[in-house]
Order: structure tokens, then C-alpha cells, then sequence
């Protein structure tokens, strides 16, 4: 564990995209350690009931802001705001993002653009400005979730997979540029998940369950780790996924 003033003090923690079903889960765990937390969802009753709940378990601290994260525009000011709120930063979980359209998207650009937003553009947006924020304190850690999709394009969602891909990559180059600043970066990348956002989905009751995946994202970052595959079966098989050759791969319907 890293904190910015003593080893017992409270991490301060920013969570974007606090309502989502994996954020509100290590919320819980953070929460249960007495943590100081900020919630930025776009979703208003629903981002008071998840600060309430982590309240009632234990949060020393929880303050909130409602906030659709494609408005680029307000991003500086918004986490200015949340880290004066928590009085520093020690962590900050970027969560929220859509799985969007497949069928749309390949027939109508502004669905595929608008998942290229939420995905690729506004974490890239809230990242510059949170790693500047950390590498001005030589401390920090930025841990973003982005996706086994991200791995490799298949035909049923590569244009999620394709916003994961460009995110994945940048913070490999974020990574590679703050590591020695102090700043650390984790990528987190899950296969399929129990949540709102799989919800439907053929198949989903296989999915892994969204405590199990945040218990293993909390321990990601307190050590300090770079990339997470999770569950951790999804790294031999995305490795596999990424070495087959096109000429069979082209002939897979993934
Ligand atoms: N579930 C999976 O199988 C899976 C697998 C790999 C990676 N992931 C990634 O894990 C992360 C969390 O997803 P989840 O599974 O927990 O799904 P989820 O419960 O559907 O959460 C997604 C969250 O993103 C928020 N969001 C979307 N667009 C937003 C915007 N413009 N501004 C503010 N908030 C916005 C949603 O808010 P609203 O509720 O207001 O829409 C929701 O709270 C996402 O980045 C997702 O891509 C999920």
C-alpha cells in the first residue's frame, strides 16, 4: 500500500464511474478499510445511493459530483475539485465506460464515435490531467480498467475493442513516461464480468462475479502492479488469441 502522508492514514481514492457495477464493488472493499473516497457518476440517485452504502461501511470520508465524463471540457475542473475535496489524491480508478452498439456501430458512425469517446477520448482527457497531477508529486497511482477486448479485434465487438486497444496502449506509454517519476499505472484488463453491462448477454451466468474481480484489482494496487488479467485465466488465453495468425483467425467467429 502507498499513501501520500503516513502508512495508517486513510488513502484518499477518486473513483470515475463510481455507479458502475465493478467500481461500487472495490468501493465496498476501500470503504471496509476506512477509506476517503470521491464518486463522480453521471447518474444522480443512483451515485447518492452508492455513497450512502459506503457510509454505512465504514468510508471515513465520501464526498460526490455528477458528471457525464464525455464532457471533456469540465474534466480539469471537476478533479481539480475532487482533489481538494479528498485533500491530495493517492489513487485514481477510472471505471466507467459503455460496450455500445456492435451492429449499429458498423453501419452508423456516430454510434461508433460515440463509443471511441467514452472509451478511448475521455480517459485520455482525465488522464493527462491526473498524471500531471502525480508526476508534480512524484506519487500516485492512475489504475484504469480496460478490456481483454482490448487484446485483440474480433468481428462481434471490435469497435469497443478497438477504443480498449487505443486506451491499453496509452497507458503502456503513460506507464513507460511516469514509472520513473514515481507514478504508478495499472492496466486492468477483465474477460466478461457480471454487471449492468453484461446484463442479457448469452452466456452471462458464466461470467465472473464483479467481488471476486475487484478483490483481485485491490491487491493489484497495492502491489503496485503493472497489468492485470482478470480472472488471471484470461491472460494464457488472450496470449493465444494474439499469436494466431490472421489467416486463421480471419476464419474464427469470435
Ligand atoms: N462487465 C464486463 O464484462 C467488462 C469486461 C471488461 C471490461 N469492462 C470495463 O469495466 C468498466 C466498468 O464496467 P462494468 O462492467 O462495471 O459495467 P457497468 O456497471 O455498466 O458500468 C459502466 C459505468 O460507466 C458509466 N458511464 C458510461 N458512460 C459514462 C459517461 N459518459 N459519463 C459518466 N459515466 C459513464 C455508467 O453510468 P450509467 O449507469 O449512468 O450509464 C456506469 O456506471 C468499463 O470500463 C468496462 O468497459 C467490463
Amino acid at each position: 500500500m502507498s499513501n501520500t502522508d503516513t502508512d495508517t492514514a486513510p488513502r484518499k481514492i477518486l473513483v470515475l464511474g463510481a455507479t458502475s457495477g465493478i467500481a461500487e464493488a472495490t468501493c465496498r472493499i476501500w470503504a471496509a478499510e476506512g477509506a476517503r473516497l470521491f464518486l463522480v457518476a453521471r447518474n444522480a440517485e443512483r451515485l447518492a445511493a452508492v455513497a450512502a452504502d459506503l457510509r454505512t461501511r465504514g468510508a471515513s470520508y465520501v464526498d460526490t459530483a455528477v458528471a457525464d465524463l464525455d464532457d471533456t471540457d469540465r474534466h480539469p475542473a471537476l478533479l481539480a475539485h475532487a482533489v481538494n475535496s479528498l485533500t491530495g489524491m493517492d489513487i485514481a480508478y477510472l471505471a466507467h465506460g459503455i460496450l455500445g452498439d456492435q451492429a449499429k456501430a458498423e453501419q452508423d458512425f456516430n454510434a461508433a464515435a460515440q463509443i471511441i469517446y467514452t472509451d478511448f477520448m475521455a480517459p485520455v482527457s482525465l488522464l493527462t490531467w491526473l498524471a500531471n497531477f502525480c508526476v508534480q508529486r512524484h506519487a500516485g497511482t492512475l489504475a484504469v480498467i480496460s478490456s481483454v477486448a482490448g487484446d485483440r479485434g474480433r468481428r462481434s465487438n471490435y469497435l469497443y475493442g478497438s477504443a480498449k486497444a487505443g486506451l491499453s496502449e496509452f497507458l503502456s506509454g503513460l506507464r513507460n513516461r511516469v514509472d520513473r517519476e514515481g507514478v504508478t499505472v495499472l492496466t486492468i484488463k477483465p474477460g466478461p464480468v457480471k454487471t449492468a453491462m453484461t446484463f442479457g448477454v448469452k452466456g452471462s451466468y458464466r461470467f465472473a462475479d464483479a467481488d471476486a474481480v475487484a478483490a483481485s484489482i485491490a491487491r493489484a494496487i497495492d502491489k503496485q502492479r503493472d497489468v492485470l488479467y482478470v480472472p488471471f485465466r484470461w491472460q494464457p488465453i488472450m496470449f493465444v488469441l494474439r499469436h494466431l495468425p490472421e489467416r486463421v483467425f480471419k476464419k474464427l467467429s469470435l
